[in-house]
């Protein structure tokens, strides 16, 4: 029996992630919670011939659709329009967040909590925050999704191949942040393609994957950010979540954002690398437990240029940390 909570159900992520959830042959029940719509979408989906139950809840019923949750994903907030950086975002989405996780902390304090909403190197800090002030706050079971930025690194590293074939590249990463310089892909770990591009190319394929949410804004006018792709890799990233959590498969490592606690395993060794960061998205072995440790190997693999762009990273990701935690600690 796995449930299931998505808070921002009837958003443009929201819908096409409830759709893919509950074709998910790992969960039982799905709760959709939003401030509109929720039962509707939860009713069209419920015609379904799956085997997840579905359940909607309005937006005064937070507490019954957090009842009894294994996990709670949250794409709730606003998205970007072109001209904004996802940090323009911070005003309208921290108070969201620091609702929601109040939620959270109230009623299903155990659950593994997974957010979407941007910007999410600063929405994650006040996530822990929240938790932590209500003495609920777990390491091991908060995640800032940053699945869609290797998806994207995966996609774009294919395009340079000629072969037309599509290759999966397991053994490339993004790490850092979700933001911009924040994101930094490692690729020349995928040597044999990699090795291949001129270094000019080398410089717009990372650009491309930094600023890949910037294509998806323009492109889409004013009418919102990326919400299909979005959707895909919060589904992929949960189904190795469940695998991880039932053990039904070996290894699962993901890249995803996490606080560094001293308890985590491979935490102190980031630590001593970088002294003054709290999260960072590294890739994490998952487990019965959820964050089970970092694989901390990836810093040694890095070339010289992206030891540089991880330096630029994560003096930005501090000063976005900093302001969701300072966001909680100055509201009373
Ligand atoms: P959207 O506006 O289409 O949907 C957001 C939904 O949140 C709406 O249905 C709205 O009613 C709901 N909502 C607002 N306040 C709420 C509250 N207090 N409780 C519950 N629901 C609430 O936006 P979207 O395109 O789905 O994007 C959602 C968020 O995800 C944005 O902040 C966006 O920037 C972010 N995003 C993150 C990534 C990532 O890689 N992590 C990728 C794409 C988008
Ligand atoms: C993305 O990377 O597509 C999301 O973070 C949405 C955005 O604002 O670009």
């Amino acid at each position: 029996m796995t449930k299931l909570a998505v808070l921002g159900a009837s958003g443009g992520i929201g819908q096409p992630l409830s759709l893919l959830l509950k074709l998910s042959p790992q969960l039982t029940e799905l709760s959709l919670y939003d401030i509109r719509l929720a039962k509707g979408v939860a009713t069209d989906l419920s015609h379904i011939n799956t085997n997840v139950k579905v359940q909607g809840y309005d937006k005064d019923e937070l507490a019954d659709a957090l009842k009894d949750t294994d996990l709670v994903v949250i794409p709730a907030g606003i998205p970007r329009k072109p001209g904004m950086t996802r940090d323009d975002l911070f005003k309208i989405n921290a108070g969201i967040i620091r609702t929601l996780a109040e939620g959270v902390a109230s009623y299903a304090p155990n659950a593994l909590v997974l957010v979407i909403s941007n910007p999410v190197n600063s929405t994650v800090p006040i996530f822990k925050e929240v938790l932590s002030k209500r003495g609920v706050f777990n390491p091991r079971k908060l995640f800032g999704i940053t699945t869609l930025d290797l998806v994207r690194a995966r996609t774009f590293l294919n395009g340079f191949e000629t072969s037309g074939s599509f290759q999966k590249f397991d053994e490339i990463h993004v790490i850092g942040g979700h933001s911009g310089n924040t994101i930094v892909p490692v690729l020349s770990t995928a040597s044999k393609t990699y090795s291949k591009i001129a270094a000019k190319d080398r410089d717009a394929l990372i650009h491309r994957v930094q600023f890949g949410g910037d294509e998806v804004v323009k492109a889409k006018d004013g009418a919102g950010s990326a919400t299909l792709s979005m959707a895909y890799s919060a589904y992929i990233f949960i189904e190795r979540l469940l695998k991880a959590i039932n053990g039904s498969s070996d290894e699962v490592i993901e890249d995803t954002f996490i606080y560094l606690d001293n308890s985590i395993l491979g935490a102190s060794e980031v630590r001593r690398v970088f002294p003054k960061v709290d999260f960072i998205s590294l890739p994490i072995k998952l487990g019965k437990r959820g964050v089970e440790s970092i694989d901390t190997s990836i810093l040694k693999k890095l070339d010289h240029n992206e030891e540089k762009l991880l330096n630029i990273a994560v003096k930005e990701l501090n000063i976005n940390i900093a302001k969701g935690v300072n966001f909680v600690k100055n509201s009373s």
